[in-house]
């Protein structure tokens, strides 16, 4: 019988820019694994709250609403996209926007509210394996992870290439803004008293500056194939 802690995990955990999503996108698609997006979760809860006009700072209606707030994961099929559906709507764009990146930091901040999110995020496990991305995966979601990973990147670099992402989808937006609210969101995400980013212990730090997507694809399933 497969019990859920005989699941291999890996962990990706790192500031926002830092790769992860990428990485852990092809990490997953060579491992056949499946994968978590744990930022996408914060993200679509930030969101719901958003719609349904609560106050982010009030911990107890955001954690009720990240208990009963529908979050799925869809795959469209033919290579495309994963899409994000709340409660039944798409939510897959409207999450991606930088004033959504900033609620789901809010929102990520409250205790209560991750508190809400644990149950969700562990049911990713599932065999083969999980490839889980976000910032506490290694830390509090999966301590007990096989395989941990933590990306890193400049704050410039991170800016950068954020700033491409967004403008190739058309957005208006300044690297000088994006900068500033990078170095932000990270001086929250760090200093934070609950799931404050940090590697684990156990963890493999891997800078990613100046690096092609390719070569840290390689070291990340080093460290899988190590064992
Ligand atoms: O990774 P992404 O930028 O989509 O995450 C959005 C926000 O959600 C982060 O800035 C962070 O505050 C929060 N987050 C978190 N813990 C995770 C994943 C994301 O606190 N595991």
């Amino acid at each position: 019988m497969t019990t859920q802690a005989s699941v291999p995990v890996l962990t990706i955990d790192g500031p926002s820019g830092s790769g992860k999503g990428t990485i852990a996108r092809a990490v997953a698609d060579r491992l056949g694994w499946s994968m978590l997006d744990s930022g996408a979760i914060y993200r679509a809860v930030g969101y719901a709250a958003g719609e349904r006009k609560l106050d982010l700072t009030d911990a107890h209606a955001v954690a009720r609403c990240a208990a009963d707030t529908r979050i799925e994961f869809r795959d469209p099929g033919g290579g495309g996209d994963t899409r994000v559906v709340i409660d039944g709507v798409d939510a897959t764009e409207a999450i991606r926007t930088e004033t959504a990146g900033a609620a789901a930091s809010a929102v990520a901040a409250l205790p209560e509210v991750r508190e809400a999110l644990v149950d969700k995020q562990l049911a990713f496990r599932r065999p083969p394996g999980l490839v889980a991305d976000g910032r506490d995966m290694g830390t509090v979601i999966f301590p007990d992870a096989p395989f941990k990973v933590f990306l890193t990147a400049s704050a410039a670099e991170r800016a950068e290439r954020r700033y491409k992402q967004l403008k190739a989808k058309g957005l208006a937006v300044t690297l000088a803004n994006l900068l500033h609210e990078i170095e932000m969101r990270d001086a929250r995400d760090a200093s934070r008293t609950v799931a404050p980013l940090r590697p684990a212990a156990d963890a493999v730090v891997i800078d990613t500056t100046g690096q092609p997507i390719p070569a840290v694809v390689a070291a990340v399933l080093a460290v899988v194939r190590r064992t």
